[in-house]
């Protein structure tokens, strides 16, 4: 292949995220025949570990959570020579000579157009210093030979952000820093750029004079499992809409950019984020819903509330479930609400995007000819089910004129032959390209943190009487059905 050779440096080498999603994207990439045909893999941890332990532990990883099942072995084989280790203490300058040393070798043998990319699979409050580090120990490289890619969460509000920008920036050009972002990786994620600017059909009728409301609906069963810990400082707000759901925002309301490339399509990106109208304190209450989980059954089996799961407070105001009904406050989308719901240990896991267009400007069937009177819809199903569904009213066979409302389905499975590849895939490919498309840049990373900023501090600052007020299993709270029912609308699931 014609890549540049790489070097990965995974921080977090022994962590969750590199067994259940790096190393088998990695793997995947290389039986795919994406990886470059010189690369290296370098994870590194606090825990000692020999070469030969640590591709055994991931061996076991990619074997577990691979989309493609059980490695082949021969192929297992060569790709686990290029795995390695080093343990890693920040504070310890030996280590980080011992890491430099490391990627020198390699730089050596690779040759000239060798590529570091420093993957930051960490916790964020480790996000600063090894970024110092690489600095300090003259790691950083140059624009074309060195990339740094950093997890969720990008900050824990619009100052840490801020603050994590600024170091960053001193010590990295922004087109060194890929900022992740999981959803936009995700393979129905990317083709709503597809949908929108590579048809004629749908952009005419995208905007206010056709389309109602817009729903952005990202709902999950499972509970927060044993990420208490980490959730108890989060909550929905700012583990799914600040991030996922206002990109998916984004996607759904950006102009049209005039060529496929990063920057444009991040400045429409951005620019959609500025153009959301900010909430005044008083108006939280009316456009802002939290939730949190009560115990309950799924699947016959009991369930535990929120809290009473491990690493949370017995009292705590955490919530685990967020609605928001914003507005786009330019040409195209002016008064249109888009309302957005996640939640966790909800009825369903679904992610969904459903475009109500308007009714029609006069009915000529009467009610009982209507049998079921439905607006068009336009649903964009992310995921379990990859789908685009439009909804249109239709004669129903027969003898009588009675209408009812059909899909048109376009269903990924049936349509494609091939499994969508994982959205880390994607986005590890993309890093070796250096491509920043599918990449948080900081500014859109600024301005989604503005945006809630306002509600979280609402919700800190005065505790929710209610909590918690939704059962497992269930939709979530009933105010949530409150915002929505208020404007005349329901909260739409997939038929
Ligand atoms: C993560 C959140 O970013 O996204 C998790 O931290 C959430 O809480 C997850 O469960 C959802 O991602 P996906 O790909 O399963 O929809």
């Amino acid at each position: 292949s014609k890549l540049n050779p790489t070097i990965f440096v995974i921080f977090g080498g022994t962590g969750d995220l590199n067994k259940r999603k790096l190393a088998p994207a990695l793997y995947n990439l290389y039986t795919e025949g994406y990886m470059p045909s010189k690369f290296a893999i370098i994870g590194t941890g606090r825990t000692a570990f020999t070469d030969e332990k640590y591709q055994k532990e991931l061996l076991h990883s990619v074997n577990e959570f691979s989309r493609n099942g059980k490695v082949k072995k021969d192929k297992w084989d060569v790709f686990s020579q290029s795995i390695h280790y080093c343990t890693i203490d920040i504070k310890s300058q030996q280590t980080f000579e011992n890491l430099k040393g490391e990627i020198e070798k390699y730089q050596a043998d690779f040759g000239e157009n060798t590529q570091v990319i420093f993957y930051l699979a960490v916790a964020p409050n480790l996000f600063p210093l090894i970024a110092q580090c690489l600095h300090q120990y003259k790691l950083t490289g140059n624009e074309e030979n060195c990339r740094i890619v950093i997890e969720k969460p990008f900050g824990h509000d619009l100052e840490s952000a801020k603050e994590l920008n600024l170091l960053l920036s001193g010590i990295f050009t922004e087109k060194q820093i890929y900022r992740i972002d999981h959803y936009l990786g995700k393979e129905t994620v990317q083709n709503m750029m597809a949908f929108r600017f590579a048809n004629s059909l749908f952009e005419p009728l995208w905007n206010r004079t056709y389309i109602e409301h817009i729903q952005i609906s990202v709902t999950e069963q499972l509970g927060v499992g044993d990420r208490g810990g980490y959730y108890e400082g989060a909550g929905a707000l700012r583990d799914m809409i600040q991030n996922h759901l206002l990109q998916l925002l984004c996607l759904v309301g950006m102009e049209a950019p005039i060529s496929f490339n990063a920057d444009e399509i991040r400045d429409r990106k951005v620019e959609v984020l500025r153009a959301v109208r900010p909430f005044k304190p008083e108006e939280i209450s009316s456009h802002a819903v939290r939730g949190q989980y009560s115990k309950g059954w799924v699947e016959g089996k009991e369930v535990p509330g929120y809290r009473s799961e491990n690493g949370v407070d017995a009292h705590s105001n955490t919530e685990t479930f967020a609605a928001v009904k914003f507005f786009i406050d330019n040409w195209r989308w002016q008064g249109i609400p888009f309302y957005l719901r996640t939640g966790k240990r909800m009825n369903q896991t679904s992610s969904i995007i459903t475009i109500q267009f308007k009714d029609v400007p006069h009915h000529i069937f009467s009610n009982n000819v209507a049998e079921t009177w439905q607006q068009n819809r336009l649903i964009i199903s992310i995921q379990p089910e990859a789908s685009i569904r439009l909804q249109v009213q239709s004669k129903r066979p027969g003898l009588d004129m009675v209408l009812n409302p059909v899909d048109m389905v376009f269903n990924y499975k049936g349509t494609y032959e091939n499994d969508s590849p994982e959205a880390y895939e994607t986005l590890l490919l993309d890093a070796i390209l250096g491509d920043q498309t599918l990449f948080m840049r900081g500014d859109q990373v600024e301005a989604a943190w503005e945006l809630v900023m306002p509600i979280i501090h609402t919700w800190e600052n005065k505790k929710s009487l209610s909590f918690p007020n939704y059962a497992a299993d269930s939709w979530g709270p009933e105010e949530a059905e409150a915002l929505i029912a208020r404007d005349g609308y329901h909260w739409f699931t997939l038929p």
